[in-house]
C-alpha cells in the first residue's frame, strides 16, 4: 500500500452548515483528538464587500451533467448578502481578520492559505495578514486571476480580475509543487538556442516555463457545464491549480466559504480530502448535490 492509498483509505469530506468562525473550532477540536488531519490549503473566498446581494438563478436546461439543482428555490432566490445591511466596513475587516487567524490557526506548518479578494478589500487583507503570519515574507505570491466578462463603463478601466493572496504558515517549510505553462516566443518563430527545448502548436512556437503569477481562467459563463446558478461560484480550473500547487493526493483541503462547493468538487477530483463550510443552507445543498452527483462521499453537518 502506498502512502496515497493509506490517506485514500482514512480520508474524511464534509458539508458543514455553520459560520467559518464556529466551524473552526470545531475542526481545530477534531483535529485534536485525531479524527481530522490538520488541512495543507484552507481557501477563503469571502464576500468582497461589494455592497451587493447575490442570487441563486435556476440556468437554462437544469439541472445540469453535474447533477447541481437547487430544489424548491425559485430563479432569483436569495444566495447571501455582501456587506449590505449597513455593515460597517471596519467590523467588515474585523470580521475578515478573526477569519484569516482562524485559518492560519488551522494550517499544518508546511501548509498555506490563499485570500481570495479584488479591488475592494485586497490591500487591507495583505497588512492584515502580514500581522498575523508575521510579516511580509510569508506572503509567496499575489496571483492576479484575469478574466473575460461581459459590462465596463467609459469612467474607468474595465475591471477584469481578482487578486490571490498565498500566505505560507512557514516559508522554509512550506509544501509547493511548481506548476508550469506555455511561453510563446517573440514573434512566434523558434529561437534555437542551444539546450532549449521548443515546441509548436496552431498559436506558433513557445518553451515550457514556470507557471507565473497571472492566471488567465475563463470565468463561469452561463454555458458552462459546470454552472451551479450560485452566484459569484469560481472555476474548478482557478482552484485545482492552487490545490496541484500546494497539496498532495490525500492532503486536506478547507474552505471556509464554500458557496456552490468549487474548492470541493476541484479537491475530489484531484483525490485529495475537503471540508467546505458555508453558513448558509442554500449554499450546502446546492455543494451536496454537486458532490454526490461526482459519486464522493462525504458527511453533512450543521452546527
Ligand atoms: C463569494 S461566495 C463563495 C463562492 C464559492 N467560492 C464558489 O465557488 O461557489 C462567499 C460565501 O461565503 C458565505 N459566507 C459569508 N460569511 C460567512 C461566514 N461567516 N461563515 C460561513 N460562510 C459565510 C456566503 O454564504 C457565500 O456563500
Amino acid at each position: 500500500m502506498t502512502a496515497a492509498d493509506t490517506a485514500e483509505s482514512t480520508r474524511r469530506n464534509i458539508i458543514l452548515t455553520a459560520d467559518n468562525l464556529d466551524a473552526s473550532s470545531y475542526l481545530l477540536d477534531e483535529i485534536a483528538v485525531g479524527r481530522l488531519a490538520r488541512p495543507q490549503l484552507v481557501y477563503m473566498d469571502p464576500p468582497f464587500y461589494t455592497k451587493r446581494n447575490y442570487t441563486v438563478k435556476t440556468p437554462p436546461g437544469f439541472p445540469q451533467p453535474d447533477g447541481c439543482f437547487v430544489s424548491g428555490e425559485a430563479p432569483g432566490a436569495r444566495a447571501f448578502s455582501d456587506a449590505t445591511g449597513g455593515q460597517p466596513f471596519g467590523s467588515y475587516l474585523e470580521g475578515l481578520a478573526a477569519r484569516i487567524r482562524a485559518a492560519r490557526d488551522l494550517l499544518d506548518i508546511s501548509g498555506s492559505l490563499w485570500i481570495h479578494l479584488d479591488h475592494h478589500a485586497v490591500h487591507y487583507a495583505k497588512v492584515i495578514a502580514d500581522g498575523i503570519f508575521g510579516g511580509p515574507d510569508y506572503l509567496m505570491n499575489e496571483v492576479i486571476w484575469q478574466y473575460k466578462s461581459g459590462g465596463s463603463t467609459k469612467k474607468r478601466f474595465a475591471r477584469k480580475h481578482d487578486t490571490l493572496l498565498f500566505y505560507a504558515k512557514d516559508p522554509k517549510r512550506h509544501k509547493f509543487f511548481p506548476l508550469t505553462e506555455k511561453s510563446y516566443n517573440r514573434n512566434l518563430k523558434p529561437y534555437r538556442f542551444k539546450g532549449v527545448k521548443e515546441y509548436r502548436d496552431e498559436g506558433g512556437w513557445y518553451t515550457v516555463v514556470n507557471m507565473k503569477d497571472v492566471w488567465p481562467i475563463d470565468m463561469v459563463g452561463r454555458t458552462s457545464r459546470e454552472r451551479t446558478g450560485y452566484a459569484t461560484q469560481k472555476p474548478v480550473a482557478l482552484l485545482s491549480r492552487i490545490i496541484e500547487s500546494c497539496t498532495e493526493k490525500g492532503d486536506l483541503c478547507v474552505d471556509l466559504y464554500g458557496g456552490s462547493g468549487s474548492m470541493a468538487a476541484a479537491a475530489e477530483a484531484l483525490k485529495r480530502q475537503w471540508v467546505s463550510i458555508d453558513e448558509n443552507p442554500l449554499a450546502t445543498e446546492v455543494t451536496k448535490k454537486r458532490l454526490a452527483a461526482r459519486g464522493a462521499t462525504f458527511t453533512v453537518e450543521e452546527r
